[in-house]
């Protein structure tokens, strides 16, 4: 079997497996992970290493837009423990500052190491001899010193897409330590800010004694670095979608649909409690009962990608999401215009390209965000430099988009006047805050942050460097 230099691994693969009327197809799964690796895949000879999205025998090995496609298989037990469980349902609460409670059960974390020892052995069989690996996100903080034990000949880089907890809550995992042993297989480790790195180096030093200095972990004579760096997203190749004349013109059309609304808002994001859905349905409801604008002189679209329905979290959430809308349009609507179009489903990049367009103001309002691509996206697409991104200050991406419409989601009347304030404002103002907000995402792309994680990955000392 072919080996390969550059190697990636994430829970799951670009594609996901659905079998269709013509027997099997792959679409697209979903989330930022694949938005980004995708783009920073493109144009190298590499390999991803991944889950095909169902579970049963993994297929084999495939090429798919240029990479090379390595299905890792998990049985239906290991979706429902290691994935559901253990990834979605302890992890991703702890790592989301609890925003609902963390479960905890020793039978999903034996799944947890199952199958993260499966990952690493599929990595070292792809991995060419001194070959790059750089393993992703939550579901594979294992796979680091797995994969050092069994290949110590590659380089081993590590990024988190959401969030790293505070120490109080990253305490309470009852394998804590392990999942730092794990994490410290690699050379580097990076997070989407400082302050996540910095909550690891404390979890480090706090919970196992180990020492760092600097933004660097001595362990057993290595030394591993743990540093932020903000993902990004593909400026250059989005921009140019959002100017390709069908785009424009599918926009104009989303617009006409609402018969031209002064004011147009969009929600983008999959189903999930940390994305601040309710708050944002909160606040719009209550601007509509102040009588701060009406219908049809403004609409909501709000587009909810299905996630992760078998979790308890994201039943409840979608429950209470669609009375909540319910509630608004009976309230609101009239018999020509809906207060709120509500879409549980995904749309391709085109479409999304045009819904950019479309909207006046974007609305991203999570609780709690590793990064946020779409505010980033959203800013891409406004190629006459209009339009307004009010953005939660608890996203990754508030760092470097301090000129958005900044606020916190849990501050519903500070909410209300942010929404307010981006409308009210001039075209001037809006205009202002657009140019710098499209000039950081144009000058730290996607390819850029690609380039510095894989730098940092080579700058650190191999293990013989080290010893001698
Ligand atoms: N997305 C999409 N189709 C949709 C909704 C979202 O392709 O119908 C994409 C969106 O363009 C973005 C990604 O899904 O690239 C979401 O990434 P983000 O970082 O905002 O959130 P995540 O889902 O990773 O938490
Ligand atoms: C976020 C996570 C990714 C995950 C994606 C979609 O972006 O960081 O690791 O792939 O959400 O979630 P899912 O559970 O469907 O893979």
């Amino acid at each position: 079997r072919p080996t390969y230099d550059f190697v990636i691994a994430a829970n799951r693969l670009p594609v996901d497996r659905a079998e269709g009327e013509n027997g099997t197809e792959w679409k697209r799964s979903p989330g930022g992970l694949v938005t980004a690796m995708d783009s920073v895949m493109r144009g190298r000879d590499g390999a991803w290493v991944g889950w095909s999205g169902e579970p049963g025998e993994a297929p084999e090995p495939f090429d798919d837009s240029g990479m090379h496609l390595h299905p890792v298989a998990l049985s239906a037990e290991e979706v429902r423990d290691y994935y559901e469980g253990f990834s979605n349902d302890t992890l991703w609460p702890i790592y989301h500052d609890v925003i609902v409670p963390a479960t905890f059960h020793r039978r999903w974390w034996a799944a947890y190491r199952t199958v993260n020892q499966r990952f690493a052995e599929e990595l070292a069989k792809v991995a060419a001899e001194g070959a790059t690996v750089w393993v992703h996100d939550y579901q594979l903080q294992l796979v680091p010193a797995m994969l050092r034990k069994i290949r110590p000949d590659v380089r081993i880089g590590w990024f988190n897409h959401i969030p790293f907890p505070p120490v109080e809550l990253f305490a309470q995992l009852p394998w804590r330590g392990h999942l730092i042993g794990g994490l410290l297989g690699a050379d580097f480790l990076g997070f989407q800010r400082e302050d996540d790195a910095w909550n690891f180096q404390r979890a480090c030093r706090q919970l196992e004694g180990y020492e760092t200095e600097g933004d660097t972990i001595r362990v057993e004579g290595r030394t591993v670095r743990a540093a932020g760096l903000p993902i990004s997203i593909d400026f250059a190749d989005l921009e140019s979608l959002a100017r390709d004349p069908e785009v424009q013109k599918r926009a104009e059309e989303i617009r006409e649909s609402f018969g031209n609304p002064q004011v147009l808002m969009l929600g983008v994001d999959r189903l999930d409690y940390t994305k601040g859905i309710r708050h944002r349905l909160k606040a719009y409801g209550e601007l509509l009962r102040d009588g701060e604008f009406t219908p049809p002189d403004v609409a909501l679209i709000q587009i909810a990608v299905p996630s992760r329905e078998r979790v308890e979290a994201y039943k409840t959430l979608k429950d209470e999401i669609e009375l909540t809308v319910g509630h608004i349009n009976g309230d609101y609507s009239t018999v020509e215009a809906t207060a709120v179009r509500y879409l549980h489903q995904s749309f391709d990049r085109a479409e999304m390209a045009a819904m950019y367009q479309a909207a006046d103001i974007m609305l991203v309002t999570p609780l709690r965000d590793g990064m946020n691509l779409v505010a980033k996206e959203y800013v891409t697409c406004r190629i006459h430099d209009d339009g307004a991104l009010v953005l939660s200050e608890f996203t990754g991406a508030a760092t470097e988009l301090g000129d958005a419409y900044i606020h916190n989601p849990h501050d519903i009347q500070g909410l209300k006047n942010r929404i307010v304030q981006a409308i009210k404002d001039s075209p001037e103002e809006r205009t202002r805050r657009m140019k710098r907000l499209r000039d950081a995402v144009r000058s730290h792309d996607v390819q850029k942050w690609a380039g510095e994680f894989l730098d940092a990955l080579q700058a650190v000392p191999s293990d013989e460097a080290q010893k001698a």
